[in-house]
């Protein structure tokens, strides 16, 4: 864990509390600025989370949220099925007391820990009944290639049979030529409404700056892991939702 050195900040007359570095993945130096700030830095952040949230089978009960942040993902799809349990679990305090605010205690269970490390050793954390659907967005892409096959297994163990994952992430360019092309767009599409002041990212646990892989990549670290039916079923220029299923 980084040294913490918290400071405070004037801005439009109110004072906030930032941070000088952050965990990867909190990305604003105010994490209370992170739902705004999401929606200016990625102007397509709702559609992904609207498209990844009709991933999920009507029929689901029990569902994983890794990385779930201040929560939107799960509440989302809590619109859509109001009866899901959800275990929502995230390393970062300050994300998940925003998520305790959006979704209700009596149907979620959170759990403050490094997906990395539970990838590693499940038996260290809560133990998590099989779920049917595990989802995460925006979250995996900071682990090295080498831990997202190794989460990706252990999620893959976590499902019961039929259950699935979906992923929502940033994904490498698989050719200079797509990268060019990337940037173009996002540069064309850049915010018009101010960022939020973006914290200096310090690695934290198995998290680093951005480690991102092709989707090609990572559709095959899916199937390696045993995953059936792995495809993106949702992509825009270099951010897709991909996953799978287990089979029964
Ligand atoms: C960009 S936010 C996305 C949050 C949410 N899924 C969403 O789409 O709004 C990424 C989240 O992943 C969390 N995160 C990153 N690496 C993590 C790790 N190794 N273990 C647990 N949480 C992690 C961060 O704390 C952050 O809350």
């Amino acid at each position: 864990m980084p040294g913490w050195v918290i400071v405070v900040e004037r801005k439009h007359q109110e004072t906030k509390t930032v941070a000088a570095t952050i965990r990867p993945g909190e990305v604003f130096a105010h994490r209370g600025d992170f739902d705004q700030g999401i929606r200016t830095l990625l102007p397509h952040y709702d559609e992904l989370l609207t498209a990844l949230s009709r991933c999920v089978p009507p029929t689901a009960q029990r569902i994983l949220d890794l990385g779930c942040g201040t929560g939107n993902l799960s509440a989302r799809i809590r619109q859509r099925l109001p009866q899901v349990q959800i275990t929502a679990m995230d390393y970062s305090p300050e994300m998940l007391m925003q998520a305790q605010q959006k979704l209700p205690p009596a149907q979620t269970t959170f759990i403050t820990a490094d997906f990395g490390a539970w990838a590693l050793d499940p038996q260290a954390f809560p133990p998590i009944a099989p779920v049917d659907a595990c989802v995460s967005s925006l979250a995996i892409h900071h682990l090295s290639d080498a831990m997202k096959a190794q989460l990706f297994r252990q999620i893959f163990a976590h499902l019961r049979p039929g259950g699935c994952f979906w992923n929502a992430d940033p994904v490498l360019a698989p050719h200079p030529w797509h990268a060019t092309l990337y940037q173009r767009v996002r540069q064309e599409e850049s915010a018009v409404a101010p960022i939020p002041a973006r914290g200096t990212v310090v690695p934290c646990g198995y998290s680093h700056p951005d480690q991102l892989a092709t989707l090609a990549d990572q559709l095959d670290l899916l199937k390696a892991a045993g995953f059936e039916a792995v495809a993106a079923v949702w992509q825009w220029f270099g951010l897709a939702i991909f996953g799978g299923y287990v089979p029964e």
